[in-house]
């Protein structure tokens, strides 16, 4: 019932020539995928990969927006600078941004709802750190990023969510897919008792942290998890194709 996403986070690797092919060598590997398959690039790359995917089954996706639609905010992007390229879905507080660009979830929930407002899915990242797991804080934590970050959504379809335990993150540890699965459950309990259970069931959420070809296929059997946010393995045709193609 709801469409698993693979989306790749770039971060900040690839020029926007290397990013272009890197689109023409997936294009065709990921041309029978069961899922949405994103790729989240670097502001400056989005027009030569809009470029790129034209004809492919291949989304484009942003890493930030800013929350105001237009002004004196330098070095920033607004929601319809992105929607004039096609880019269908944004990354917001992703845990990089939180921790070395002060996003809060306050920022993170007036990011998402630009996104929103301008027709773009936001990708919103949740998840703890490891001593926040280690002293029993990631229910509190969780709660706290959903009802302040999530704040508004008057449809829960509309967004999707990645549970992102920040210790998984590019340190090659992944959350094993019981503990991934039961978090991100939890998530969606939560979301029950926050929105309404019926959105709950509706609303996408993917796993992410070091997420790659050899462990895709058992986090995704599991019935919670609707998708990963890939870094890493994403920046190579072979390694994100095997992930997106995980049901092969
Ligand atoms: P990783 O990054 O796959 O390299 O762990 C995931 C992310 O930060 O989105």
């Amino acid at each position: 019932m709801r469409k698993p996403i693979i989306a790749g986070n770039w971060k900040m690797n690839k020029t926007a020539s290397e990013g272009a092919k890197l689109v023409n060598e997936l294009a065709p590997l990921v041309k029978d995928a069961n899922c949405d398959v994103v790729v989240c690039v670097p502001a400056i790359d989005i027009p030569a990969v809009a470029e790129a995917i034209k004809g492919t089954n291949i989304q484009l996706g942003a890493q930030n927006v800013h929350f105001e639609a237009h002004g004196a905010f330098t070095g920033e992007i607004a929601a319809d600078m992105l929607k004039e390229y096609g880019v269908k879905y944004v990354i917001v507080g992703h845990s990089e941004r939180r921790s070395y660009f002060n996003d809060t979830d306050e920022t993170v929930n007036k990011r998402m709802h630009a996104a929103l407002n301008a027709g773009i899915t936001p990708i919103v990242c949740l998840g703890e750190t490891l001593e926040q797991r280690r002293t029993g804080k990631t229910e509190e934590v969780l709660d706290e990023q959903i009802e302040k970050s999530l704040k508004g959504v008057d449809d829960l379809s509309r967004i999707v969510i990645a549970y992102e335990p920040i210790w998984a993150i590019g340190t090659g540890v992944t959350a094993t897919a019981d503990q991934a699965n039961e978090t991100i459950g939890y998530i969606r309990k939560k979301c029950a008792e926050v929105f309404c259970p019926k959105c709950a069931e509706k609303v996408r959420i993917q796993y992410g942290g070091s997420m790659n070809a050899g462990n895709c296929k058992e986090l995704m059997a599991m019935p919670e998890i609707d998708g990963g946010l890939i870094g890493g393995a994403s920046l190579k045709a072979d390694a994100f194709s095997a992930i997106v193609n995980y049901d092969k």
